[in-house]
C-alpha cells in the first residue's frame, strides 16, 4: 500500500540519497520536503532539497524551509563529512520551484487537511521541525500517522559525542519533545546504519537512469576508503518505512541528556524513559538489494 510520506531532511548525502530512493520507491507517495539545520546551514539544506527535485524532475513537490537554528543550544554542523556545500561537490541544477518560508505552519495545515493518520514523517535530521510542531500545534502533530527518526544509539559508541549521535545532538532538546509525545515513533540509530554500506562495485551498479547515476554519484563523494562507504544512516529509515520485516524492533525506555558536557543528546535507558520502538538489527543484504532496486 502507499503511504503519504514528508520528508524532513538536511543534505546532507546520505539524506539526498534516501530522498532519491523514497522518489522511485512505489510504496511512498512523497508530498513534501521540509528542511532544517543540520549537516550544514539551512540556507545550503533547502537549496539541495530544490536541487535534488529538479535533477529529477520532481519540482511539482514542494519544499518548505523550517528551522534555522536549534531549540536552545549553538548549531553544529558535519562539513567535515558532507563537504563546504553538504553534497562534496556533486553538481544539482538550480532549484526550479523556490522554497518557501514556514515549514512548521506548513506540517501543521496539511496534516490537519488530511484524514488522521494518513501522513507519516521520515526525518533524516535534526528533529528541531518536528518539535516545533509538537509545541506550536499539538493536535496537528497528533495527527502523523508515524514518524521514523534517524538518531541515537544504543549500544555503539557516538559519532558527535562518545555516546552521543550527530541528529540527536543537534538538538537534544527537540529529541526530549519527541520522546514525550504520543506520537508514534521508531528510531533508527548507529546500531543499524553502522552495519548497512556500500562497495564500490555496489555503488557503480546504480548507474544507469538519472536518479542512481545521481546517487552513484553521491555515494562516491560518501567513500570512506577504497573499499567502502560510510554508513547510510539516512538511507535506513526509508528502507525500515518501506519494508519493516527488513529490520528486528525493540521497545527501550529511553531518556535524553540534555546537559552541555560533550555527550549532550546522548540516550539512556531508565525505567522512567520513555517507551520508544528502536530499530536494533537488519537484514544488511535485504536491505542493500531494496535500496538499489529503486535505481533498476
Ligand atoms: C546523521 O548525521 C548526519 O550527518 C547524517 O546525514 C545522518 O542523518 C548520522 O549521524
Ligand atoms: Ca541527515
Amino acid at each position: 500500500m502507499t503511504r503519504r510520506v514528508i520528508i524532513d531532511t538536511d543534505p546532507g548525502l546520505d539524506d539526498a540519497v534516501a530522498i532519491l530512493f523514497a522518489l522511485n520507491c512505489p510504496q511512498f507517495e512523497v508530498i513534501g520536503l521540509t528542511t532544517v539545520a543540520g549537516n550544514i546551514g539551512l540556507e545550503r539544506t533547502t537549496t539541495n532539497a530544490g536541487g535534488l527535485l529538479a535533477a529529477v524532475g520532481r519540482s511539482d513537490i514542494p519544499v518548505f524551509s523550517g528551522a534555522a537554528m536549534a531549540m536552545a543550544r549553538d548549531n553544529i554542523d558535519a562539513i567535515v563529512i558532507h563537504g563546504d556545500d553538504g553534497l562534496r561537490g556533486v553538481t544539482l541544477p538550480p532549484p526550479m520551484v523556490a522554497a518557501r518560508a514556514g515549514a512548521v505552519d506548513w506540517l501543521a495545515e496539511t496534516l490537519m487537511a488530511a484524514p488522521s493518520g494518513s501522513i507519516d514523517i521520515l526525518a533524516l535530521g535534526p528533529l528541531t521541525n518536528i518539535a516545533h510542531l509538537i509545541s506550536h500545534h499539538p493536535a496537528a502533530a497528533g495527527r502523523i500517522g508515524h514518524l521514523v527518526a534517524m538518531g541515537g544509539t544504543i549500544f555503539e559508541p557516538g559519532n558527535a559525542g562518545p555516546g552521543s549521535e550527530f541528529n540527536f545532538a543537534s538538538d537534544p532538546e527537540a529529541v526530549a519533545t519527541v520522546l514525550h509525545s504520543d506520537i508514534r515513533t521508531t528510531i533508527v540509530p548507529l546500531d543499524v546504519t553502522r552495519r548497512v554500506r556500500a562497495d564500490r562495485d555496489y555503488v557503480e551498479a546504480l548507474r544507469g537512469g538519472p536518479a542512481g547515476t545521481i546517487a552513484a554519484d553521491l555515494l562516491t563523494g560518501y567513500l570512506q576508503d577504497d573499499r567502502q562507504s560510510r554508513p547510510l544512516h539516512d538511507p535506513c529509515v526509508m528502507l525500515l518505512a518501506a519494508e519493516p520485516a527488513l529490520f528486528a524492533l525493540e521497545v527501550h525506555r529511553l531518556t535524553v541528556n540534555l546537559g552541555d558536557d560533550a555527550d549532550a543528546g546522548a540516550l539512556t535507558e531508565s525505567a522512567n524513559g520513555s517507551p520508544v520502538v528502536v530499530a536494533m538489527r537488519v537484514d544488511v543484504a535485504g536491505a542493500l538489494a531494496l535500496l538499489a532496486s529503486a535505481f533498476d
